[in-house]
C-alpha cells in the first residue's frame, strides 16, 4: 500500500503514513491532494523531507510560490533570519493567510526543523464544516454580506508596534472586501474570517464586528480544531481556503525554525 490515513478528528484533519519514496510519486502526490480538501489538514510524522524533497512533493501537488530561498520560507521569529519577523506575530491570531490577494494561497506545506520548548503548537479550523453546521437562520443572515479586511487591523490586533516603518510596510496592502460566505467552484462553502476581517460592509462596526467575531467563536469551538503537538520532522499540509490557522505564541529567541512551501492560489475569493 502507498500510503494509510486515519482521520484525527471526525470534523477535521487526517494522519498519514507513506514513504518518502511512495509520496514523491504523481499518483500518491495527487491523492494527497484530494484528501487534502477533504480533511483540512494532513499531518505526516516525522516525515523528515529535505528542503528538496518538500519543494518536489509541492510541485506535484500544484505551483510552487517563488519565496524565500528556492520555495523554502523560514518562518521564524530570529532576528538574524528573518528581516521581517514582527509580520509573523500575526500568526498568533486565527487567521487566513493572502486575504490582503484576490486570489489567497491554496495550500502550505510546513516542516518542523526547530521547535520551540514552549508554545509554538499550531492550530486549525475548518471553515468548511463550521459553515455547513451553521443554523439555517445565520446562513440566510450571512449570505450576502461583504467582510473588508485589513492587514493593518490585523497587525494591530496582534499588537505589533505601529512604529512609522511598520505602518507604512502595512498600508502597501490596500484594503480588500471578499464575501463573508466564499462560494467554491466545487461548490462548497467556506467562511472568510480571522484577526484581519475589520467589519462588514454597510453594517455598523461594532454590530459587525460582533457578528465577525460570533462566527469565529463558533468556527475555533473544539469540534472544528485540530490542534497539531510539534515532534521534530513533521510535515503538515493545511488547505488554506478551507481552515483558518493560528501558532501559540512562542518566545522570540527560542529558536523555533519551520521551513514552508506555498502553493498558489487557483481560485479568487467569491
Ligand atoms: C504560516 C503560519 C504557523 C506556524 O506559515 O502561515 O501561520 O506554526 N505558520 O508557524
Ligand atoms: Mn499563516
Amino acid at each position: 500500500m502507498a500510503f494509510e490515513a486515519r482521520a484525527l478528528k471526525e470534523e477535521i484533519g487526517s494522519a498519514v503514513r507513506t514513504s518518502v519514496k511512495d509520496l514523491l510519486t504523481p499518483a500518491v502526490a495527487a491523492q494527497v491532494r484530494e484528501m487534502l480538501v477533504q480533511r483540512g489538514v494532513l499531518v505526516f510524522r516525522g516525515l523528515n523531507l529535505s528542503d528538496e524533497q518538500q519543494v518536489v512533493l509541492a510541485g506535484l501537488m500544484g505551483s510552487v510560490r517563488q519565496e524565500g530561498e528556492k520555495g523554502i520560507y523560514k518562518i521564524t521569529l530570529d532576528k538574524n533570519a528573518n528581516a521581517r519577523r514582527d509580520y509573523l506575530k500575526g500568526s498568533f491570531l486565527w487567521h487566513i493567510d493572502g486575504t490582503h490577494d484576490d486570489v489567497p494561497v491554496f495550500a502550505s506545506l510546513l516542516t518542523g526543523i526547530t521547535l520551540s520548548t514552549m508554545g509554538g503548537q499550531t492550530e486549525f479550523a475548518n471553515s468548511y464544516a463550521a459553515y455547513e453546521a451553521l443554523p439555517e437562520k445565520m446562513k440566510q443572515r450571512i449570505a450576502a454580506l461583504k467582510v473588508v479586511h485589513s492587514v493593518e487591523v490585523s497587525m494591530r490586533r496582534a499588537d505589533i508596534e505601529p512604529s512609522e516603518a511598520n505602518l507604512s510596510f502595512w498600508r502597501n496592502f490596500p484594503d480588500k472586501t471578499h464575501s463573508l460566505v466564499w462560494t467554491h467552484k466545487s461548490g462548497r462553502k467556506s467562511l472568510v474570517i480571522g484577526c484581519h476581517a475589520s467589519h462588514i460592509a454597510g453594517m455598523d462596526k461594532a454590530e459587525g464586528q460582533q457578528l465577525l467575531q460570533e462566527l469565529l467563536d463558533w468556527t475555533t469551538q473544539p469540534r472544528f480544531v485540530y490542534r497539531h503537538e510539534w515532534t521534530p520532522g513533521d510535515l503538515l499540509i493545511w488547505d488554506n481556503t478551507g481552515v483558518l490557522h493560528r501558532v501559540e505564541p512562542y518566545p522570540l529567541d527560542c529558536g523555533r525554525m519551520m521551513h514552508r512551501t506555498t502553493l498558489l492560489g487557483e481560485e479568487a475569493f467569491a
